[in-house]
């Protein structure tokens, strides 16, 4: 197992009836604004809750924060909250208000030049403005870790950023906002928080079994609950499970001690970058090529996810890990989610050549778990995925 520290700050209030509490953790007197997306909380009574809970705040909002959340729409809220002083804010949405809350949170303190730079330049952000959050998504883990992904249209890039200053200060987990989340939402939040364990785990062993089990366990509720959640999202007993399975997935627990990947994300943002596809949807058309691809130096676990996830049992190394790729295809295609480029954008001949040339004049030479695919395997890899 490899050294490591583990801190996370962030304080969950998990469960029926939690937003109703959240006012308690918000310091008294602050000016506060309330950031979310395109108005799904004002029709699930999401936002009534929220405002019943603030009544006695100073309450200010932005609204109209879109899914992969615009850089150019965030320097609007940014404004505000120069202007208006604001010193707390609250996130109501999925990940993608979370995270605009987030590079608000690093920009509001910035003092550089641009605030772009603290995505150009991977600015760790050590100080954040403090915010909280109310998730009305499972997917991304956006409410209990440090991360975030921003958009600029503009230049057509999509980029991450993190540090300690940006873990929210506090996360409501109320598992009944999942009843009015759209069936596609459902199988992207499933999607997005399978591969991010994935990212964790399909390097190769380093002796490291409870990290394993813990990330085998996370796998191995989804797969279950996947079914009912899709069928009927106001089960309560199964949108729990899954919304505490996606925090778990990426709250930084199962990456400590471990090698980690990430080159599914990195290849998947330009795919959103280029085409706007769902981020959930861009790992399923990579995650397939990328194993495949990779074989040789990720068999060893492929082969243990093929045991302990798709329960495969016979058969050679080898064989079960290409049991274990096509097992994952088909939990995919299970969500009716399509795993090649092609499906979502027609022939795009020289998509690979693009991303491969971005990763090059970016630097980007070696990424993945041992920081050895380069950009003329990422261009193999995507190719291989259309
Ligand atoms: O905008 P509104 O109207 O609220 O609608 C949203 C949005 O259209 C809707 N929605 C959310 N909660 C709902 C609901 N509709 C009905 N009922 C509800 N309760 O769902 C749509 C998608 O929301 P979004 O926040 O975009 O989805 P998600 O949570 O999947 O976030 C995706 C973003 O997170 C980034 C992705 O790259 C992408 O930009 N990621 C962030 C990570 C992190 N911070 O750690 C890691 C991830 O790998 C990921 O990259
Ligand atoms: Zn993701």
């Amino acid at each position: 197992m490899l050294n490591f520290e583990y801190r996370n700050p962030t304080k969950i209030l998990f469960g029926k009836g939690q937003i109703a509490n959240l006012a308690k953790e918000i310091p008294s007197g602050a000016k506060l604004l309330m950031l979310y997306g395109g108005g799904s909380i004002k029709q699930n009574g999401i936002y009534d809750q929220v405002k019943a809970a603030l009544q006695n705040f100073t309450v200010l909002e932005f609204g109209g924060i879109p899914a992969n959340p615009e850089y150019e729409v965030l320097l609007k809220a940014l404004k505000v909250i120069k202007e208006e002083k604001i010193d707390f804010m609250l996130a109501v949405g999925g990940g993608s208000v979370i995270d605009g809350v987030k590079f608000l949170s690093a920009a509001a303190l910035y003092e550089g030049d641009s605030p772009w730079d603290i995505l150009s330049q991977r600015i760790v952000t050590k100080k954040g403005l403090p915010f909280g959050t109310v998730l009305t998504l499972p997917a991304t883990a956006s409410e209990m870790n440090s991360g975030a992904v921003i958009s600029r249209q503009e230049t057509q890039e999509k980029f991450s950023m993190g540090g300690p200053g940006l873990f929210p200060q506090f996360s409501v987990l109320d598992p009944q906002v999942v009843a009015s989340i759209p069936k596609r939402q459902l199988a992207n939040g499933i999607t997005d928080a399978f591969t991010h364990v994935l990212e964790q785990y399909m390097t190769y062993p380093i002796g490291a079994l409870l990290q394993d089990r813990i990330a085998e366990s996370i796998m191995q509720t989804l797969v279950e609950v996947a079914p009912k959640v899709i069928k009927d999202p106001s089960d309560y007993e199964a949108a729990a499970n899954f919304m505490w399975s996606c925090t778990m997935a990426l709250n930084g627990l199962i990456q400590k001690g471990v090698p980690t990947d990430w080159a599914v994300h990195a290849m998947g943002h330009e795919l959103t970058a280029l085409f706007g596809i769902d981020h959930a949807r861009t790992l399923a058309i990579i995650t397939p090529s990328h194993y495949r691809y990779n074989f040789n130096s990720k068999k060893e676990k492929l082969a243990q996810y093929a045991e302990r996830i798709w329960n495969v049992t016979s058969g050679t190394m080898e064989e079960k890990a290409n049991a274990a790729i096509k097992a994952t295809e088909d939990f995919f295609h299970s969500l009716e989610i399509d795993t090649r480029l092609s499906a979502y954008t027609g022939e795009f001949p020289g998509t690979a050549q693009v991303i491969s040339r971005k990763f090059t004049e970016r630097g980007w030479n070696g990424i993945g778990e041992r920081k050895a695919l380069t950009p003329a395997d990422v261009e193999k890899i995507v190719e291989m995925s259309y």
